[in-house]
């Protein structure tokens, strides 16, 4: 059976792009691999965060992806810093990567490069997510597009790492889904939707009531020739919106577009479709939320069993590199 990880940062209302790009297909991935999901709140220390919302946005992370169907019984679903095997493993690939590597991330140029101030941690945020990867002998990673470039370089530093002291980690693959893997802004449709960088207006909470919902739908950007058509280049907001109905219904977006003849009749139809593909996905967290001491014994059982494969993983890099024993 393929072993399977990915993870999210808990920051804060998770999205459109993180439920179609990501989470939703973990919850197939359940069936049909040894999955492992990690909520990376590590990762967020790379961007200003106030103590108490991270660890509130922690919990409320594990609620959404349970509420959206990672099951306990069929998945590890555990926080990132409550295995220490992410944080040693880092140092040995941080050893193993270059300057010049981490430099050509376009994630770090687009939320901080060039200026002094920024932490050293978004610097070497792709390392220590190269760790969580390599630590579980992941053959898979599903993860939206704008992962690609750190999925590529998590290969690159392994094979490196195994050219130099011998076979020590799987090389893994990312899997990006043919629908949703770039869910755009609503407001600004050449941009990705984003918690940290996206307009609020543009960015769809998965949480989001059906009148907000609709709201943000309709005011959605689109352009004025009044043709619905899947156009990505010419007609990005169309394009994005006829997306998310095929995202939201299973069905091929390219070919959607013959069935609206207004943009206001697309647009009634993603909302109504957004709306209905959320909805029990809504009801169930409110329940987990009733219910938070269950939610902390799940991650606690999470986290043991992550830390079994994690700690060895990182036992067998350690010897590789030549670190003594204790
Ligand atoms: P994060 O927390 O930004 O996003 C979590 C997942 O959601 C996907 N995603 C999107 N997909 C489609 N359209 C969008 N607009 C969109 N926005 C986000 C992301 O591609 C991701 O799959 N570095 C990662 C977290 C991470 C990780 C890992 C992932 C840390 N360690 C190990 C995989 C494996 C991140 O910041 O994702």
């Amino acid at each position: 059976m393929a072993r399977v990880l990915s993870g999210i940062q808990p920051s804060g209302d998770l999205h459109l792009g993180n439920y179609f790009g990501a989470v939703r297909n973990w919850v197939q991935d359940q069936d049909v691999a040894d999955a492992y999901f990690c909520i990376v709140d590590l990762h967020a220390l790379t961007l200003s965060i106030d103590p108490e919302v991270l660890r509130r946005q922690t919990l409320d992370a594990a609620c959404v992806l349970l509420a959206a169907g990672l099951d306990p019984q069929r998945c590890t679903l555990f926080v990132q810093s409550h295995v220490p095997a992410h944080q040693q493993l880092t140092w040995l690939l941080e050893c193993t990567a270059t300057m010049g590597e981490l430099r050509r991330m376009t994630q770090f140029k687009d939320k901080g490069g060039g200026q002094e101030s920024v932490r050293v941690g978004l610097f070497t945020y792709p390392v220590l997510m190269a760790a969580d990867i390599l630590l579980y002998d992941a053959d898979q990673v599903p993860v939206g597009d704008d992962q690609r470039q750190h999925l590529e370089l998590t290969r690159e530093i392994a094979g490196r790492f195994n050219h130099r002291y011998g076979e020590t980690f799987t090389i893994p693959s990312a899997t990006i889904p043919k629908v949703g893997a770039r869910v755009m802004d609503l407001q600004a449709p050449e941009r990705k939707m984003s918690k940290s960088s996206g307009s609020p207006l543009g960015t769809v909470g998965i949480m989001d009531p059906p009148a907000e919902i609709i709201r943000k739908v309709k005011k959605a950007v689109t352009d004025t020739d009044g043709i619905v058509a899947w156009d990505p280049a010419g007609k990005p907001g169309v394009t994005n919106l006829l997306s998310l109905l095929g995202a939201a219904t299973g069905q091929d977006p390219t070919t959607l577009a013959e069935d609206y003849q207004r943009y206001g009749d697309l647009k009634g139809a993603v909302s109504e479709a957004l709306i209905e593909a959320l909805a029990p996905l809504q009801a169930r967290y409110a329940e987990l939320q009733a219910d938070l001491s269950g939610v902390i014994d799940i991650l606690r059982a999470g986290s043991d069993q992550a830390s079994s494969v994690a700690s060895s993983t990182y036992l067998r890099a350690a010897d590789a590199v030549g670190l003594l024993r204790p």
